[in-house]
């Protein structure tokens, strides 16, 4: 049987992406509407979302920070009535830390019966791949050297939910272009042809931001990747000033302020998968068009729509739409 592994969004479908956006949408009501309810006796009525995956347990491992991917798939595995087993700091808390493979860890934890699903964080190009390929249950990439494809689910869900469409938006990029999450956003936008995908970088001039702005329903703005900056240069305080050099540069070119805002259409919105720093200053945060935090929140309903998709087979019957 082959396995509905989610590892790189040029694997979706739109089939898929459609159906997704339906269910999250109904998701997020539900839990708008439900999550704090009590009954008459003041308990929390919790089984407003079925409870699909009793007994089913969601396998992490992270070997990278997380703070919204992690929290999302775990409350989203619960939500449906599953079990997590964590690891964080896989590197130095799983047998990884005694030179354990990636392969033999994946095989042992996936070879578990009650583990239905394995969610992986690592800083390898290919290590999402190669875990697929020993896996016994779906592993869904969260985040490895190459790309984030559930977080693409989250963003293009959210453009949908705040603009009616994403066809023929004009989405432009902003920032550092090597980030996984730009990545695998390019990657699942070419389901939607009629969007236009620019880029605003630090090479760019000053201006050229304003002018982008002009034209664009979505700036989606992305961190400057300075963990992966520098790499070759070993002396500690030339590579910090390389690096203090490479931001001074980046935020003169890529930082969205209030007056890049101004430029833009009223209809319009600014994404970021966040973590943020300077390139989007909290001073924007009060425009309504700006909308990171509901980008944030938007991950719960998207995975637990995801995690229930595969589940039922629903994902995989669509794999081919
Ligand atoms: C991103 C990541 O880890 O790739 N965060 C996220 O999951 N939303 C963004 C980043 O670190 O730049």
């Amino acid at each position: 049987m082959q396995l509905p592994h989610v590892i790189s969004a040029k694997d979706f479908t739109r089939a898929q992406l459609d159906e997704l956006f339906i269910k999250a949408s109904r998701v997020k009501k539900l839990l708008a509407k439900n999550y704090y309810q009590t009954d008459g006796s003041g308990h929390i009525i919790k089984d407003f979302l079925p409870s699909y995956l009793t007994e089913r347990t969601m396998a992490l491992l992270f070997d990278q920070p997380s703070l919204r991917t992690s929290s999302s798939f775990e409350t989203a595995m619960y939500a449906l009535g599953g079990n997590c087993v964590t690891y964080r700091n896989a590197s130095r808390e799983s047998s990884i830390a005694k030179d354990e493979s990636l392969e033999d860890t994946i095989e042992m934890l996936s070879g578990n019966p009650t583990i239905s699903v394995l969610v992986l964080r690592h800083p390898e190009a290919d290590a999402a791949q190669r875990a697929a390929s020993v896996s016994s249950v779906p592993v869904i990439n969260a985040g490895d050297g190459t790309e984030h494809p559930t977080q693409a689910l989250v963003d293009i869900f959210t453009i949908q939910e705040a603009l009616g469409s994403v066809e023929g938006k004009r989405i432009t990029l902003v920032g550092d272009m090597h980030a996984r999450t730009a990545r695998s956003l390019r990657y699942a936008l070419s389901l939607y042809p009629s969007t236009t995908i620019s880029m605003v970088t630090a090479e760019d001039k000053p201006r050229s931001l304003l002018e982008a702005a002009k034209f664009s329903d979505v700036l989606y703005v992305l961190r400057p990747q300075q963990e992966n900056w520098s790499k070759d240069v070993e002396d500690p305080a030339r590579k910090a000033q390389r690096i203090k050099k490479s931001l001074d540069k980046y935020y003169a070119a890529c930082t969205v302020s209030n007056e890049v805002l101004a430029q833009m259409p009223e209809n319009s919105i600014v994404l970021h998968p966040r973590p943020r720093g300077s390139e989007l200053p909290t001073e924007v945060d009060s425009d309504s068009r700006v909308l990171h935090a509901v980008q944030g929140r938007n991950g719960g309903p998207v995975r637990i729509a995801l995690l229930e998709m595969m589940h039922s087979g629903e994902w995989q019957r669509l794999e081919n739409k």
